[in-house]
């Protein structure tokens, strides 16, 4: 079975920022983590190219928006490659199988009879590209996320009916497993509980889209076209395009990771299109918070951007990783602090995990010649260390599974921190001066290599920079593709040899 699984296709009316960036990071973690687990991972990720959003942007740049989403497109492929993201596939709402794609959708939902004409009139936000539920007034509303006035539309459009699906997408809302955090599942509740109502799936006036393959005067609504990327994604190329196919292609998703205010799109009007063309349903929708600076979301449109690659410029990529995975629980809001950032960093990974590679390569090396120690018969607490080490192992990979990334970092810093304790406790160094017979630590230090080893496979989906320089460390050649054999105690071979000890992690400085 593969596990499909996807973050949102973004805007290109920009360049990438750190919001988008976070949404990324998570699942790259995530798709690390279920192939550690020795799963067929399938990740989507990709951009949302069409639009009056896009139209408008490449007006006010002169160029035409084909142009512009090229510019863009490029820059979200070096940031992803700058930061190492595994992605298995990049989707463009611009390619021609993804309009291919959209063509038979379309047509399949139409003979399903769940496609109207209707008159759309409504508050729309450009930004948002969605109509607002808000009553018409004399003066134009303000759109919260964007603080952009909204605008007036009145015209006759093609519908989906959403309406008929309200018993389906009540079901499936209700399902504990659909929406998560749990958290956000009452406020879509009650949305469905206040009626599905028909939405408009074509535009009048907007020439930066899918042209609405039976009526050449409109265009499809950006969203209707965007949603379809996940699975025209799924495809090799234009040829074959087959709804029939998709079982075999890694449809149903496992798990769509969006930010929370898209959750509504993805948590009932992508449902409903998928059960009007007969295709099965993601597994799980996760809709995560909001990276906020000054408390306000972080959006291109507010201007309040951090550009990801001018902190690339400035840190490495897995202190940024770890910053954003580590210290914002994974669902909820988070203020981005350059200052927290450095204390996070020099606390968690450099003090906490290298000192304790730090001190015992040097251990190894001065006591062992570079060696892996023997284990002596009398290994002191290694029943406590392994056991506790063990205990972690079954938190963390819990937790991954909950995509609770903060309890991922905080398990595996406790880890550390208990090894260096067990270290301060047996005092290796005392002992060796004591007597001339090293069997005294050499167990002291076989386990608390074996306990650093498990913790760079640990750290692996996180920052697989480092997790990696912490394997290679204790002598691997090459990282193995799955952990489940290397997450056993007693991998190391005593006698085996360490490479040279190299700095695994700096301490950032402050400017
Ligand atoms: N194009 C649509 C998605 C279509 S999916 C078929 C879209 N694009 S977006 O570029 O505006 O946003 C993409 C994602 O980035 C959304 O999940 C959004 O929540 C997320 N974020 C945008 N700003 C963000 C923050 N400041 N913080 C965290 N995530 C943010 O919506």
């Amino acid at each position: 079975m593969t596990l499909t699984i996807s973050t949102p296709l973004y805007y290109v009316n920009d360049k990438p920022h750190l919001g988008s960036t976070y949404t990324t990071i998570a699942c790259d973690a995530i798709a690390r983590y279920y192939r550690l687990e020795g799963e067929r991972v399938l990740f989507i990720t990709g951009v949302d190219e069409h639009g009056q959003k896009i139209q408008q942007t490449a007006q006010l740049k002169n160029i035409n928006p084909k142009e512009h989403c090229d510019l863009v497109v490029t820059q979200y492929l070096e940031l992803w490659k700058l930061l190492d993201i595994k992605f298995d596939r990049f989707i463009r709402t611009t390619s021609s199988k993804h309009k291919k794609f959209v063509e038979t959708f379309y047509k399949k939902v139409k003979e399903s009879g769940d496609i109207k004409q209707g008159k759309q009139q409504g508050w729309y936000c450009v930004g948002c590209e969605e109509y607002k539920d808000i009553p018409k007034t004399s003066e134009a509303p303000i759109c919260a996320i964007h603080q952009k006035k909204l605008e007036w539309r009145d015209e006759d459009n093609l519908f989906f009916c959403l309406s008929n699906y309200q018993e389906q997408i009540m079901a499936l809302v209700q399902d504990n497993s659909f929406i998560r955090p749990s958290t956000r599942r009452n406020e879509i509740i009650n949305f469905v509980s206040s009626g599905l109502r028909d939405f408009s799936i074509s535009r009048q006036n907007v020439d930066w889209a899918i042209t609405v393959p039976d009526d050449n005067s409109q265009t499809l609504y950006v969203w209707f076209d965007a949603l379809l990327g996940y699975l025209s994604a799924l495809y090799p190329d234009e040829n074959n395009i087959d709804l029939a196919s998709l079982d075999n292609l890694g449809w149903p998703a496992h798990l769509h990771v969006i930010g929370k205010d898209i959750l509504r799109f993805h948590a009932v009007y992508w449902p409903a299109m998928l059960l009007s063309a007969g295709l099965k349903l993601p597994k799980q929708v996760f809709g995560h918070g909001f990276l906020t600076r000054e408390g306000q979301k972080m959006g291109k449109s507010l201007g309040n951007v951090l550009d990801p690659k001018d902190l690339l410029m400035k840190y490495d990529r897995d202190s940024i990783r770890w910053y954003l995975l580590s210290d914002i629980k994974f669902g909820s809001d988070g203020d981005f602090q350059e200052s927290r950032f450095i204390d996070l960093i020099n606390n968690d990974l450099a003090n906490t995990i290298g000192n304790l590679l730090n001190r015992t390569s040097t251990m190894s090396r001065k006591w062992f010649n570079n060696k892996i120690p023997l284990i002596e018969k009398d290994n002191p607490d290694e029943s406590i260390i392994s056991e506790y080490t063990s205990n972690i192992i079954t938190i963390v990979k819990q937790a991954y599974l909950n995509y609770d990334f903060k309890l991922v970092c905080e398990s595996i810093i406790k880890l550390a921190s208990q090894a260096n304790t067990y270290l301060n406790d047996n005092q290796p160094w005392t002992k060796v001066k004591q007597s001339d017979n090293l069997s005294d630590v050499s167990s002291i230090i076989y386990n608390v290599l074996e306990t650093s080893r498990i913790i760079g496979f640990l750290l692996l989906p996180i920052i697989p920079d480092i997790g990696s320089k912490i394997i290679y460390q204790l002598g691997y050649k090459e990282i193995p593709n799955t952990w489940n054999e290397e997450l056993s105690w007693g991998v190391l071979q005593p006698g085996a040899n360490l490479p040279k000890p190299y700095p695994v992690i700096n301490k950032l400085e402050r400017e």
